[in-house]
C-alpha cells in the first residue's frame, strides 16, 4: 500500500503505485503484467478527488525529457516528457522568450496531465499550443495522436474517454511563439500590468501568478484542487430569463446561442462562499474552489459539492458538473 499523492490533501493509499523515467520503461512494466486492472494514471494529483482506497495501480511518469524538435525564426518546436512539472515548462518557455503559454503559468500538475484536462486559463487553453500527443497503450503500442484528433473541448480531450483509461500519454509536441504577442483580454489583466513599466513576457507571467496567488489557495496551506467545478454553457433563452431577474449575472458569450456563466458567481449568490460543511468549505476568495480545512475525506468533500449543486440547482435551475474528476472505485 502506498499512499497517493494529490493536492486535496486526502490520506487515501493505492494496492499498486508504478512510475517509470521511459517509454521502455514503461513498455517493460506491462510486458512483465505488473499493470493489473483497475489502472488510472495520475499527474501530480492535482485534479482528482479519491472518495475511497483506490484498488487497483496507479501509473505515474517521471519522464522528464525537454527537447527542440524544429526551429525557425517564427516558432519553435518542443517534445515534453509528460512527467515534467507543467508550471517548470511555462517558466522555460518564458526564459526564452517562445511566446503563448505565459498565461498558463502557475496551474499545478504535469505536462501529460495538461494534455488530458486542456488546462486553461486568462483566455488561453493548451490545446492551442499542442501540436500532437505520444501515447502508449496496454499492449505496449505507441500511437501519436496530431491535435485534430484529441477532441479538445472545455476541460475535455479524447483522453478522458472511458476507454481511453489504459492509453498513457508519454510525450507532448508543443509549437510556441517566437513572435512577441499576448493575451490579455481577460477580466483584470491589462490593468494589473498598469503596475509595471513595460509590457513584456516576464512582467505578464508576474502578473499572472499574482492574480492566482491572491485568489487560489496554496495547496501545500490548505488542501484544493483548484477550481472544483466547470463553468456551465446553458441555452441564450435561459440565461436571457435568468438575466432578467439577476441583472448583474456575469457571462461570456459562447457561439450564438449558448451563454457560460461564472459557476463562483451562483454559489457565492447561494451564500456559500467561505462557509464550511463540517471539514471541507467553498473558499473564501474564490467561490469555485473547494478545500480542506483540515483531515477531511473525499466523502467530506463530496457532501459539500452535492450540497453546493443542490442549491445552485434550486436557486437558478442549472445543474452544475465537477471538473475535478472524482475516483470512486
Ligand atoms: N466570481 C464570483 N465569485 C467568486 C469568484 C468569481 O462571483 O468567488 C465571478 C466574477 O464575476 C468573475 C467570474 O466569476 O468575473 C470569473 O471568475 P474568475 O476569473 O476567477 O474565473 P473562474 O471562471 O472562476 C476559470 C477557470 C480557472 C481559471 C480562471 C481564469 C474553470 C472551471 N476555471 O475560473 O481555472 O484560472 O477561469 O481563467 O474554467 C482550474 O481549472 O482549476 C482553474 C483555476
Amino acid at each position: 500500500m502506498r499512499k497517493i499523492p494529490n493536492t486535496f490533501g486526502i490520506d487515501v493509499t493505492a494496492a499498486r503505485f508504478l512510475e517509470y523515467s521511459s517509454e521502455d520503461e514503461l513498455r517493460k512494466l506491462i510486458a512483465e503484467g505488473r499493470v493489473i486492472a483497475p489502472v488510472l494514471h495520475v499527474g501530480g494529483g492535482s485534479n482528482l478527488l479519491f472518495v475511497k482506497d483506490y484498488e487497483g495501480t496507479i501509473l505515474h511518469s517521471r519522464i522528464d525529457a525537454l527537447e527542440i524538435t524544429a526551429e525557425d525564426e517564427e516558432r519553435v518546436s518542443v517534445r515534453v516528457g509528460a512527467g515534467v512539472v507543467w508550471d517548470d515548462f511555462v517558466a522555460l518557455c518564458v526564459e526564452r522568450h517562445w511566446y503563448g503559454a505565459e498565461n498558463l503559468s502557475l496551474i499545478p500538475g504535469e505536462v501529460g496531465a495538461s494534455a488530458v484536462q486542456n488546462i486553461g486559463a486568462y483566455g488561453v487553453e493548451v490545446k492551442d499550443l499542442i501540436t500532437s500527443v505520444e501515447t502508449i497503450n496496454m499492449e505496449g503500442e505507441k500511437r501519436v495522436y496530431r491535435v485534430d484528433e484529441c477532441s479538445y473541448s472545455y476541460r475535455k480531450s479524447l483522453f478522458k474517454q472511458p476507454e481511453m483509461k489504459t492509453v498513457f500519454v508519454t510525450f507532448v509536441n508543443f509549437c510556441l511563439s517566437k513572435r512577441e504577442h499576448y493575451t490579455l483580454d481577460y477580466g483584470t489583466i491589462r490593468q494589473e500590468l498598469e503596475k509595471y513599466p513595460v509590457v513584456n513576457i516576464e512582467t505578464l507571467r508576474r502578473v499572472i501568478i499574482d492574480i492566482r496567488r491572491n485568489k487560489l489557495p496554496d495547496p501545500k496551506v490548505l488542501g484544493n484542487a483548484g477550481s472544483f467545478f466547470m463553468n456551465p454553457v446553458v441555452p441564450r433563452e435561459q440565461f436571457e430569463a435568468l438575466q432578467r431577474e439577476y441583472k448583474d449575472m456575469p457571462h461570456y458569450d459562447v457561439g450564438a446561442d449558448s451563454v457560460k456563466i461564472p459557476a463562483a458567481w451562483m454559489i457565492e449568490q447561494c451564500g456559500w462562499k467561505g462557509k464550511a460543511l463540517g471539514p471541507a468549505a467553498v473558499h473564501d476568495r474564490q467561490a469555485l474552489v473547494l478545500v480542506n480545512l483540515g483531515g477531511a475525506s473525499g466523502a467530506d468533500i463530496l457532501a459539500l459539492s452535492d450540497a453546493v449543486r443542490a442549491s445552485v440547482r434550486a436557486k437558478f435551475g442549472i445543474d452544475i458538473h465537477p471538473e475535478v474528476c472524482l475516483i470512486d472505485s
